[in-house]
């Protein structure tokens, strides 16, 4: 008799789950600044492509939240929910309607054919891991993604008032490339380029060292806050704004679009093939 095929396992770990409720808003929120052609764009037939948040965490709170948020944008949108512990998977099936499953999976995704993954959110995943299992990860998450698909992945704080993301792009040869790093604060515990320090991702938390890019970023950066500080009086957003265009005149590549800006989300635009090492430092162009 032939065997059914055997599920791959789950590639990752199970790592502690907390989260909260609105934890990620300003993710969701950037996303739809970001790229709303992606999110809205419409499946071929027989396909579906979808939005993936990987490690939802205890409670399938901002998975849910993602859906009613982005289907704002795109009603049919297709949301799975990807956890790496069965009993949060078990805990979210309830939850579970026309468009929206949860599944048990890891880096891997666990997508059934004809599916593919058109966005992908992994938040406060990583941190929990390696710094030398982060670029295989990430790779191995791409492989799943449309050309012209998103993964965000990110390490906020507890409330999502303040976190640190990568942004890589799935490009037509089927190569995956960083695209930028994006700092994002709701302005609530004021703002200093250090505050966003103990968000880095896991990719460049351990890098805050003299000759690596992230050290010379956030340095600039700190410049560029100092140099620009009498604006301060006009409020935190004007300030933030003032020094990131201080920060673009220093020769560093961030959109100084007013509009991202003003909403807190500087996005420092970075470029680099992931599996040429373009998370941890700047390649030669
Ligand atoms: C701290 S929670 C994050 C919850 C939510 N994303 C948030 O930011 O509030 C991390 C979750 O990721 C899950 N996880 C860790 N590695 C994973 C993997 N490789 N694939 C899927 N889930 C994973 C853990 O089991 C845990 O529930």
């Amino acid at each position: 008799m032939p065997r059914t095929p055997r599920k791959p396992r789950p590639q990752g770990q199970i790592t502690r789950g907390k989260t909260a409720r609105n934890r990620l808003r300003r993710v969701d929120n950037f996303l739809c600044l970001y790229d709303p052609t992606l999110i809205r764009q419409p499946d071929p037939p027989g396909q579906v492509s979808w939005y993936v948040d990987l490690g939802y965490g205890e409670e399938a709170f901002t998975a849910l939240e993602s859906a009613e948020r982005l289907r704002r944008l795109n009603p049919t949108l297709p949301v799975l929910g990807v956890e790496i512990d069965p009993e949060r998977v078990q805990r979210a099936l309830p939850f579970e309607d026309e468009r929206t499953r949860f599944r048990l999976g890891g880096f891997n995704l666990p997508l059934q054919p004809g599916e593919s993954a058109r966005l992908i959110r992994a938040f406060n995943v990583l941190r929990q891991y390696e710094e030398s299992e982060v670029q295989e990860s990430l790779l191995t998450l791409g492989e799943r993604l449309i050309p012209g698909g998103l993964i965000i992945e990110g390490t906020s704080d507890p409330f999502g008032r303040i976190w640190v993301a990568n942004l890589l792009r799935k490009q037509a040869d089927g190569e995956l490339w960083v695209e930028g790093l994006l700092f994002s604060t709701n302005f609530r515990w004021g703002f200093e380029p250090a505050i966003f320090q103990p968000r880095l991702p896991k990719n460049f938390i351990h890098r805050m060292l003299p000759g690596e890019t992230i050290e010379a970023f956030m340095s600039a950066w700190k410049q560029a806050a100092l140099a620009t500080i009498a604006v301060r009086t006009l409020g935190l957003r004007q300030w933030f704004i003032a020094a990131a265009l201080a920060l673009r005149d220093l020769g560093w590549p961030v959109e100084t679009r007013k509009r991202p800006l003003r909403q807190g989300y500087l996005l420092w635009k970075r470029s680099g093939r992931v599996r040429d090492g373009a998370l941890f430092r700047d390649l030669p162009s």
